[in-house]
């Protein structure tokens, strides 16, 4: 090939390129309406500092997002990251400073899990676990009393299999429900008026997990627990079987209480590395997928529908597309990496416009 040709074939690249993704991105929205107007409860998103300095994120979420959910600066591991004694609250007030500046409504996400904290509670007698635990959940609820709607208080305390609740440094000292019955006491007394919710994940995909889920949260009820609200987090996979999404949904439903799709996102990936699907059949399955949810989540009693949160908004803000398990291809959320919409964004608002 001459130079003038490479030049011409070089300059025509991204041309060819950006032709090929048009036509392999499937269905564009015509005009996707701000996904916040039409998103009964809220419509939101996870979020770091760093978003907040990022004019896309910005502008997307200043268009579609009612309400936030920090991703990590509101957890134990980042707040106790100097020990018990100097909590660094300084992001999450940043964070929640920029919800109140705009109009954004904030869920706290989250005071007990079971997968941080080990290090500052291993080695406490009982009575210094005891205040420490109790002194955590004061300290962090009591702050942002009246800036959050509401609290993941609870998060992941079934196992995956589904075959009973985790064994961790919370339930070794207060027993599997005992410590989730003290953090929403606790929680309850440091906030009367958040939201209270305990948060999940695989409920949808995994029936086992779902129905341990459910018995969880009966037994709570039952016990006088101050538990309000129920999150699934749903990072959905795009081969959970036709109507298991909306099955879940509807069983969740029964307890009269407010649901948040917390943490939606749906990975092209699958687990097979036979699986030769190209991206317009899996992008077609995805939708599938969000559009099932977003139909359960319309069926709801207006007072269930307590909000809808996709786990990032653009594509490379997504979890699955950091660090050894980025492939750089995986687009599991509902913008592409320049904040055009994604099929999964056209699949919402068909739903939440129906
Ligand atoms: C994840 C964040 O997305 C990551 O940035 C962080 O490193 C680990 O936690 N379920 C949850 C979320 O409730 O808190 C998790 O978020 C994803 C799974």
């Amino acid at each position: 090939m001459n130079r003038r040709a490479l030049l011409t074939s070089l300059a025509l690249a991204p041309v060819i390129a950006g032709c090929r993704r048009a036509a392999v991105a499937g269905p564009q929205p015509a005009r996707l309406p701000p996904l916040k107007t039409i998103t009964p409860g809220a419509f939101g998103t996870c979020v770091q500092l760093a978003n907040l300095t990022d004019p896309g994120w910005l502008d997307l979420a200043r268009t579609h997002v009612s309400q936030l959910t920090p991703e990590w600066e509101m957890k134990m591991e980042y707040i106790l990251a100097d020990g018990p004694d100097r909590l660094r609250l300084d992001r999450s007030d940043r964070i929640a400073r920029f919800a109140a500046d705009n109009g954004m409504a904030l869920h706290g996400h989250t005071l007990i899990w079971y997968a941080q904290g080990q290090d500052v509670f291993s080695g406490l007698d009982n009575a210094a676990f005891d205040r420490a635990f109790d002194g955590y959940i004061a300290t962090v609820a009591g702050r942002y009393r009246g800036k959050v709607r509401s609290w993941d208080v609870v998060n992941e305390p079934i196992l995956d299999d589904g075959s009973g609740l985790r064994d961790c440094h919370w339930s070794r000292r207060y027993g599997q429900d005992g410590y989730i019955r003290r953090a929403f006491d606790q929680a309850r007394i440091a906030d009367p008026d958040a939201v209270l919710f305990l948060n999940e994940y695989n409920l949808e995909g995994v029936p086992a997990k779902g129905t341990q889920f459910l018995r969880l949260v009966e037994r709570l009820l039952k016990s006088g627990c101050p538990l309000q609200g129920l999150g699934t987090q749903s990072h959905l996979w795009i081969d959970i079987p036709d109507g298991q999404i909306a099955a879940f949904m509807h069983e969740l439903a029964q307890f009269g209480l407010p649901i948040h799709v917390s943490e939606l996102d749906v990975s092209l990936r699958t687990d097979s590395p036979l699986d030769l699907r190209g991206l317009q059949e899996r992008l077609s399955r995805q939708t599938a997928r969000v559009a099932e949810l977003a139909a359960a989540y319309m069926r709801l009693p207006a007072a269930q529908r307590f909000g809808f949160t996709t786990w990032g908004l653009r594509d490379t803000d997504s979890w699955y597309r950091r660090g050894d398990k980025d492939d750089g291809k995986d687009r599991p959320l509902p913008f592409d990496a320049t904040g055009r919409p994604n099929p999964m964004a056209g699949a919402l608002a068909a739903a939440f416009q129906r």
